[in-house]
């Protein structure tokens, strides 16, 4: 960041910011790269609709600042969809009936991804502590679990 840019890649491509480091990383994602599968629900870090891969690990984009993110390797839902990975967990929160209004869905398949990284076949609690950071007002959340179950089935050997 010698030169004052923010340099990282955003779903595989290379990104140049030049722009305040004071930002929200998720007012640069949705504003400026279009991003707009990356959701504002609270903006206090509390629902995460906002959840991206940071490093690979998944953190709420409301609450950094693109002074901390220089040299990272960013994945949003964007990114994550056009994975064979990110295909199968749409797939099975589709067939399992996950998804109700959608607000929290993009956030929701961020935390699965996230859960199934760490755990290939991962026990419901694993998967209910996983998306405990993402608020659902429709679903219940039953759904979403069975919906990663599914995901840990169909797509054994992606993870
Ligand atoms: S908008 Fe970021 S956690 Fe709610
Ligand atoms: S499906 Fe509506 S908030 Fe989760």
């Amino acid at each position: 960041m010698k030169d004052g840019k923010i340099r990282f890649t955003l779903n595989g491509r290379d990104v140049v910011y030049e722009d305040s480091p004071l930002r929200r990383l998720l007012d640069v994602l949705r504003e400026d790269l279009g991003e707009t599968g990356v959701k504002e629900g609270c903006g206090e870090g509390e629902c995460g609709a906002c959840s991206i891969l940071l490093n690979g690990k998944l953190v709420n984009s409301c609450m950094i600042a693109m002074g901390t993110i220089h040299e990272k390797e960013l994945m949003t839902i964007e990114g994550l969809r056009e994975t064979e990975q990110g295909k199968c967990i749409i797939d099975a929160f589709a067939d399992a009936g996950a998804v109700q209004c959608g607000f929290c869905i993009p956030g929701m398949v961020m935390a699965a991804q996230s859960v199934l990284q760490d755990a290939p076949r991962p026990s419901e609690e694993e998967i209910r502590k996983g998306i405990s950071g993402n608020l659902c007002r429709c679903t219940g959340y039953d759904q979403i679990v069975q919906a990663v179950q599914m995901a840990s089935e169909k797509g054994a050997g992606l993870w």
